[in-house]
């Protein structure tokens, strides 16, 4: 985390923008049905200043794992832009998709899936080199040694099998591969939700303290927002494939804006059991992105809820220093209305 990095970040110091990514699908419902589009991603805007960290929350089904796999070209996104470098890869051949995928990264909840059980770690961390670099075989393998010791694994690791490690020690593993090619940005998706208590902590710490050393951005995805509230620098929280606010991490914690950003928060256990907290209950289930509400699309479930939510859809507009799509807590007189 980088307190002066995220604020007033201006395009040219920005690592990765993104306008107005948009992802849909098309969903067979059945042999009669006609088959529905899903908008999982509906217009997120943002930019990444270096070294960073960006925090992406959101119930199960927001659009984060989307956003996700479009920041690394793991698919194309439906519209939109994204800029690395000042260069937009969502339009890019593939040669040039090719020079940025080492540049951008993922890890994911489940190491597991992503590391062959029958590949050493030694040889799957080594792998990105192999497809991506001309190194030799000793220069790829000290590079290995070298990204373990960081994430704290011991040179002895480097001959053992995925299924000797416990899940913390996987994601270290996950995380050292996805940072041996030295990426600018590391897209983590719920990278510690599978584990629990001080193993969760370690890892957390372990991201901060890689940041610091490597320069490494993080775009970090997960639906809680307890996790997120050391390390962020920035908070974007989605519903139903939206941004309903985004701000810097002070004031998304200290003065939360959006009924959706004050339950999520209010869900979130508070370390000072003293602490006052008044708890807003979520009512109802997320609505189906088949068939998402009329209007402000958190209306249903929504405290603060007037008629015009029924029917307008709010635009994301700025209050102070965040962003946020709310007729009731957002939008004033004069504010500037930006897309995203
Ligand atoms: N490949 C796909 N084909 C069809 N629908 C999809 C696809 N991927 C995602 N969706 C739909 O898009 C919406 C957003 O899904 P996504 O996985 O991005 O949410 P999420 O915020 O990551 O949820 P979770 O917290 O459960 O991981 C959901 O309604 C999901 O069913
Ligand atoms: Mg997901």
């Amino acid at each position: 985390m980088n307190p002066d990095a995220a604020h007033e970040t201006t395009a040219a110091e920005a690592v990765m923008e993104a306008v107005d990514l948009t992802q849909s699908y098309e969903v067979s419902r059945g042999l009669f049905a006609k088959s529905a589009t899903v908008k999982a991603v509906a217009g997120i805007s943002f930019r990444l200043a270096p070294r960073s960290t960006l925090a992406v929350v959101g119930e199960s089904g927001s659009g984060k794992s989307t956003l996700a796999r479009m920041l690394t070209l793991i698919e194309r996104p439906g519209e939109g832009s994204l800029r690395l470098d000042d260069v937009d890869v969502a339009e890019a051949d593939a040669r040039t998709l090719r020079r940025y995928r080492g540049e951008v990264q993922m890890v994911f909840q489940n190491p597991f899936g992503s590391l062959n059980p029958r590949q050493t770690i030694g040889k799957a961390i080594e792998e990105p080199l192999l497809v991506n670099t001309s190194l030799s075989a000793p220069e790829r393998r000290e590079r290995a040694l070298d990204m373990m010791k960081r994430v704290g694994l011991r040179p002895e690791h480097h001959g053992r099998y995925p299924h000797m490690f416990s899940g913390g020690q996987r994601q270290r593993i996950a995380i050292a591969r996805a940072l041996v090619l030295r990426p600018k940005i590391l897209v983590l998706d719920e990278p510690v939700s599978a584990l629990d208590g001080s193993v969760r902590a370690q890892v957390l710490n372990l991201l901060v303290e890689l940041q610091e050393q490597l320069g490494v951005a993080y775009v970090f995805v997960s639906h809680d927002l307890g996790v997120v509230r050391h390390m962020a620098d920035e908070v974007l929280v989605m519903y139903l494939g939206r941004a309903v606010e985004h701000g810097p991490r002070e004031a998304m914690f200290d003065a939360p804006l959006h009924p959706y950003t004050r339950a999520l928060l209010s869900a979130t256990p508070v370390a000072d059991p003293e602490a006052k907290k008044e708890r807003i209950v979520l009512e109802g289930e997320l609505p189906s992105p088949f068939n998402p509400p009329r209007g402000c699309p958190f209306n249903p479930r929504c405290p603060l809820v007037v008629e015009r939510c029924r029917v307008e859809m709010p635009p994301l507009a700025s209050k102070g220093a965040q962003r946020v799509a709310c007729w009731v807590t957002g939008v004033e007189a004069g504010a500037t209305v930006t897309s995203g």
